[in-house]
């Protein structure tokens, strides 16, 4: 009796150990959730009777150890090695040539390319195929024993080989591998962590290195570590192949986890062709990487070439460009933007990100900078990725020296003085004074832009020229300037020229020269906005979520500035796709002192179109559609997508309703995402709006 339940027992432990490899090895299970826990079941009632029957290879023994007080250290049987690098082809060239020097064989050799995953390299005792000891890297000499977290890491078998069917391996077996947390579980543990109201991680390399040193495994088993092997670092007892892609074939069967995008190639240059697929493409893999390793596929060869310090001469590692470095955070800058928007941006240690110099990054706002604790003085993260702006990613807090100082977001705007204000449901804080001097310059070129009032010929150094010059003190006093005035702006705007590109030759005299038409023609078409329709001017005046659609309703509504300003936050909350926050913004606009004071200029100054517009009948690829946007997008800015939206022919919105067509999501999303959800609105990202928009 005793016999038969002991053979259930081990098949138990088989089953549930082949069930666990092809989940979390292949990822391809046979069996459903159900039927595992079944099987873990019945084996660990028979554990709970039969405690003295438990071996260290039962699938119940992941997580079972205690926490210790520190880790014991482990002398590796080999040294473990480095590795060179290659910043680009001609690097890998060069490397290739000084081997080629060292060794005939090496002109013929071939090469096998793997992931350089960006994790850390861990190693794996197998005596007699259970897993008996595991440590960090350490000094490459000496390492940590961290044998009880890395059992709990599924995808390392505990015993080998996984499948019964399997070869035998040698009776001292010694594997490298590199452990990682692949970028959606690090992904989803932030999303967790952050609903739970916890701090976030920085980035998957931090966290998995974290989470092996944990002194209590049942922190480590709760972390979505995994890994992937490709060496053996030793071996008694058996033969191994003395090829790299067999090696990589040998892992694999005996139940390893192997990367599938390893590939053996003749000749260099082929190697080479393929790392650089992966350059751009890298981020189709699911984990992070920073390079590709070329390595010589023979490794009698690779071997006797030898190593230069800790790098062994059979290998390079082919880097990609880094896209998150460090550096220091030598201050907090706040930008002012057309709608009066703060927005903070790090003012950087200047630092190389993928080639490019990199001095300033974008905080997105001062909630982010409390939320990451992120003080001025700290070493801090900074991410360049593609076409994005490059973003503070968080603190080091390791590198902290207690000089750092937190920062405090200004309660006045830094351009005017005027107390900053905050619409609800938004984490932006605004300056809300239409006369501020930093909103001005891009109120102006808004003004005139050819969205708005359409004034040709006023460019952006004119405008500038204008502000500065104190010709212009809000949009209004365009329509005031003479003739003369113009000239004289624009005699300052050929000085600026002359003085950034010298002539040549000597200037001839002015009598030769043709007159300059430039101010009469100015002076025209700013003559010409005059009559442009109300929408236009609406759109002007540049009032906070009112975009091409919203401002074609509210004329279309109104009819006009006058009965406009005296409209009630319920009024407009009749007009379709003018929620809340809108209705307050635009009521809050008109209540302004500086905005009755500029209507009271523009209709003096004849600037006071009337007559009512057809409601907004829009055409392209998004008419007919509403979109709410939540969270920083990846490209597009919060004014930026409601353009893009418009521009298309889309209604932007601000609030989610049933009605709603789709929800842009983008990072750190508000509520409006979960109402989404509730309300069964389908929910977007950046990419995908585009490619609605037609590309
Ligand atoms: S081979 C002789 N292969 O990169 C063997 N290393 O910068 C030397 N790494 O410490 C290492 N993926 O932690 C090798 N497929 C791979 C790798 C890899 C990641 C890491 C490893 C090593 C570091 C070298």
């Amino acid at each position: 009796m005793a016999d038969k339940l002991l053979t259930r027992y081990e098949e138990l432990k088989a089953q549930v150990n082949f069930h666990n490899y092809r989940y979390h090895v292949l990822d391809a299970p046979i069996i459903s959730d159900l039927e595992y826990d079944r099987l873990l079941n019945e084996l660990k009632k028979i554990e709970t009777d039969r405690p003295d029957w438990i071996t260290p290879d039962s699938p119940t023994q992941r997580a079972g150890a205690r926490p210790a007080d520190r880790f014991e250290k482990i002398r590796h049987p080999a040294a473990i090695l480095s590795l060179a690098n290659a910043f680009g082809a001609d690097d890998a060239r060069a490397w290739f040539e000084r081997v080629k020097k060292l060794d005939d064989r090496v002109e013929k050799a071939r090469f096998v390319v793997e992931p350089k995953i960006d994790g850390l390299s861990i190693v794996l005792h197998y005596r007699d195929g259970l897993f008996a000891q595991g440590a960090t890297r350490g000094d490459g000499e000496v390492g940590e024993d961290i044998t009880s977290n890395l059992r709990t890491i599924r995808a390392i078998p505990l015993k080998i080989p996984v499948d019964a069917k399997g070869p035998t391996p040698p009776s001292n077996l010694v594997v490298r591998g590199e452990a990682f947390i692949p970028i959606k579980e690090f992904d989803e543990l932030n999303k967790k962590l952050e609903e739970a109201g916890e701090k976030t991680y920085l980035n998957p390399r931090n966290t998995a290195a974290g989470s092996l040193r944990q002194l209590d495994p049942q922190l480590t088993a709760s972390r979505p570590l995994t890994l992937l092997v490709y060496q053996i670092i030793h071996s008694e007892g058996g033969k191994v192949p003395t090829s790299q892609w067999e090696i990589l074939e040998y892992l694999k069967v005996l139940g390893f986890p192997v990367t599938d995008i390893a590939r053996r190639f003749n000749d260099l240059d082929s190697a080479i062709a393929y790392t650089e697929t992966f350059n751009e493409g890298r981020d189709v893999l699911p984990y992070e990487a920073d390079g590709m390793v070329i390595k010589i596929d023979d490794l009698t060869l690779a071997a006797d070439l030898g190593f230069v310090g800790k790098d062994p001469r059979g290998a390079i590692a082919f880097k990609f460009p880094a896209r998150e470095v460090t550096t220091t955070l030598n201050d907090i800058g706040v930008a002012v933007g057309r709608t009066g928007v703060l927005t903070p941006y790090a003012m950087l240690e200047p630092v190389e990100i993928g080639g490019v110099i990199v001095e300033r990054a974008t905080l997105h706002n001062f909630d982010f900078i409390a939320e990451k604790d992120i003080r001025v003085g700290d070493r801090v993260l900074v991410k360049r990725a593609g076409e994005v702006i490059p973003y503070v990613i968080g603190p080091v807090l390791d590198a902290r020296t207690g000089k750092e100082k937190t920062y405090k977001p200004p309660t006045k705007c830094p351009a005017c003085g005027q107390a900053v204000e905050h619409f609800e449901g938004e984490v932006a804080w605004y300056c809300v004074n239409a006369a501020c001097p930093a909103q001005l310059l891009r109120n102006v070129e808004h003004f005139v832009s050819r969205g708005a009032m359409d004034i040709e010929g006023l460019g952006t150094e004119l405008v500038k020229i204008l502000v500065e010059s104190n010709l212009v003190s809000d949009v209004a006093d365009l329509f005031t300037l003479t003739i003369k005035d113009l000239s004289v702006i624009n005699e300052e705007l050929n000085r600026r020229r002359r003085e950034k590109n010298p002539p040549k030759t000597p200037v001839k005299a002015a009598a030769k020269k043709a007159p300059d038409k430039r101010p009469e023609k100015l002076f025209n078409a700013i003559s010409k906005a005059k009559t442009q329709p109300l929408h236009r001017l609406i759109i002007g005046l540049g009032i906070h979520g009112v975009g091409e659609v919203m401002a074609k309703d509210l004329s279309a509504t109104f009819g006009g500035l006058d009965k406009l300003a005296e409209v009630s936050i319920d009024d407009l909350m009749n007009i379709e796709g003018v929620g809340p926050n809108i209705a307050e913004s635009i009521v809050d606009w008109f209540s302004r002192p500086s905005s009755k004071q500029l209507l009271g200029k523009l209709k003096k100054a004849g600037v006071w179109p009337s007559g009512k517009q057809k409601a907004s009948q829009s055409s392209g690829k998004l008419s007919g559609l509403t979109f709410v946007v939540t969270g920083a997008l990846p490209t597009l800015s919060r004014d930026g997508v409601k353009e893009f939206i418009e521009s298309h022919g889309g209604k932007a919105i601000d609030s989610v309703s049933k009605k709603t067509s789709y929800l842009v999501l983008g990072e750190n999303p508000g509520s409006k995402f979960e109402r989404a959800k509730s309300l069964g609105v389908k929910v977007i990202d950046e990419a995908e709006l585009r490619k609605l928009a037609g590309g």
